[in-house]
């Protein structure tokens, strides 16, 4: 016994020796991806220029709902400046920047003429990221919806949008097809529905719940159906555009497609079984809502029990047209959520309502969890303590999930400018908060996850949807008072680097 307590010991030592030792990119599976990203609406600016049409996301800014009623007519003007952006990117190191297709830039008015100086432009930016060897890694469709559709049939509550997203795509996979191998189709689309047609806070703003977002007015919605429709459209969307690629483009272009998907980890407040069963439900909610589809060709038991009929049918044909429709999954991860079973909050927040008002307001947070949501690190609080929630979210897809090849295309930090406009030039903060996901991404991979890529949210300064400039996330600042919108190179920049250039993962 001990020779077995040396051996012991000896494990232990081992185990002790290898946390310690620092991460370097070699310890990561050959091939392995990092890169940092961005969006369309939130980087090109130039709103109109060169043929450029609205997206309900100009249309919105325009009305002022925007923090401070900003807009990203200009924002950090890449497209203007892609070639000093990619640049930036090659000192940086990135092996692949992640990018968006503004739609109603390539084809103004969502389906038919597609805008040459819209195609110009992507093969631009394209061509020059391959000119320094950065994969670029290609979303279709990031939130802004090109305007005239919203008009013609509103939108992505029409099941004419899959026909139009399709062809759209079919632009995307027959132009750049050639150079990217790396397709989304959608991102998060398991958020945009909630945010436009639920509470009503983001574009096009319906709803029909009480519980509004501070100043803004809804326009005409059903929150308790509206959501279950745009997702299941969003949903048929993706997997015609990925049965496109398959049948049309894949043997011949040799990339591979999927999705991204919002994954922030819901974790329970306590031990008690409600609450461990109300996190559970939000994981299902949210994750699971499209992934439960990919995977299985339907949508998750809990989600059609408590939804019932309201939750829109998948037939066997559309079901059997999803199911395995990714070669991927990207998920975007920011940390965790505590969720607590409260089955009362729903009763005091309908007080004030008649039996038969209330039951119009029985809106999908409800039907997921009757939860409260305790603390949100992440988005602008900087907070590094829960590293272990991508770890969790990487096993909940190992385990429930069939372990799927996953992309992390989002993580970061954010924080909130200083109102004088001084430029924050050191934000250790967020190497810190990087460099914990980056060692628990690692963890999860020696733990079998199968891990391909991991991007910083975001490359530079973006506008961040309702907060405006009012959140920043980028390694890359943006001087939004300089009339060039100067970048300049943030403390985590000069980390991210050196990381990528072969140094030890270390703040
Ligand atoms: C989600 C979105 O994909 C991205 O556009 C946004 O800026 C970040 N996450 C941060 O909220």
């Amino acid at each position: 016994s001990s020779s077995r307590l040396r051996f012991l010991l000896a494990v232990l030592l081992f185990e002790l020796v290898s946390a310690a030792a620092a991460v370097t990119r070699d310890d990561f599976p050959e091939g392995f991806v990092f890169g940092a990203g961005s969006s369309a609406y939130q980087v090109e600016g130039a709103w109109a220029e060169d043929g450029k049409k609205p997206s309900i996301w100009d249309t919105y800014t325009h009305q002022g709902y925007a923090f401070d009623h900003a807009t990203a007519d200009v924002a950090a003007d890449q497209y203007h400046k892609y070639k000093e952006d990619v640049k930036l990117m090659h000192e940086m190191g990135l092996d692949a920047y992640r990018f968006s297709i503004s739609w109603s830039r390539l084809i103004p008015d969502g389906r038919g003429a597609v805008n040459p100086k819209g195609l110009e432009y992507y093969n631009n930016l394209i061509d020059e990221l391959l000119k320094y060897g950065i994969q670029p890694h290609t979303t279709i469709y990031h939130f802004d919806l090109p305007q005239a559709l919203q008009d013609e049939y509103n939108g992505l509550l029409s099941p004419r949008v899959i026909e139009d997203f399709t062809a759209f795509a079919d632009v995307c996979f027959r132009s750049f097809g050639d150079r990217v191998k790396h397709w989304t189709t959608v991102n998060e689309p398991n958020i945009e529905p909630l945010g436009g047609y639920d509470v009503g806070f983001l574009p096009p703003r319906r709803c029909s719940s009480p519980f509004g977002f501070p100043g803004i007015t809804c326009a005409e919605g059903n929150s308790t159906t509206e959501p279950y429709v745009v997702a299941r459209h969003l949903l048929l969307a993706h997997a015609s555009m990925v049965s496109l690629y398959r049948r049309k483009y894949q043997a011949v272009q040799g990339g591979r497609i999927g999705i991204t998907l919002l994954a922030w980890w819901y974790e329970p407040d306590t031990t008690k079984p409600q609450d461990v069963a109300a996190a559970e439900r939000m994981n299902d909610f949210t994750l699971g809502w499209f992934l439960h589809p990919l995977v299985y060709g339907d949508y998750p038991p809990v989600m059609k029990r408590n939804a019932g009929s309201k939750l829109p049918v998948l037939t066997a044909e559309e079901s059997a047209r999803v199911r395995g429709s990714f070669d991927f999954v990207g998920v975007n991860q920011y940390g965790a959520i505590y969720v607590a079973d409260d089955p009362s909050q729903l009763k005091r927040e309908l007080r004030d309502y008649s039996a038969d008002e209330a039951s119009k307001y029985v809106t999908m947070p409800f039907e997921s969890s009757r939860h409260q949501e305790r603390k949100q690190p992440g988005l602008g609080l900087q907070n590094d303590d829960a590293p272990w929630a991508l770890r969790k979210l990487l096993e909940h897809l190992q385990v429930k999930y069939a372990n799927p090849p996953v992309i992390i295309y989002e993580n970061g930090a954010g924080h909130e400018p200083d109102p004088s406009g001084k430029l924050l030039y050191d934000d250790e903060f967020r190497s810190r908060f990087l460099q914990v996901y980056i060692e628990a991404a690692l963890q999860s991979i020696r733990n079998g996850s199968d891990v391909r890529g991991y991007f910083v949210w975001s490359f530079m300064d973006v506008f961040e949807y309702i907060f405006a400039y009012q959140f920043q996330f980028g390694l890359i600042g943006v001087d939004y008072g300089a009339e060039g919108r100067t970048r300049y190179a943030r403390s985590s920049a000069r980390w991210y680097a050196g990381f990528l250039h072969g140094g030890e993962l270390r703040t």
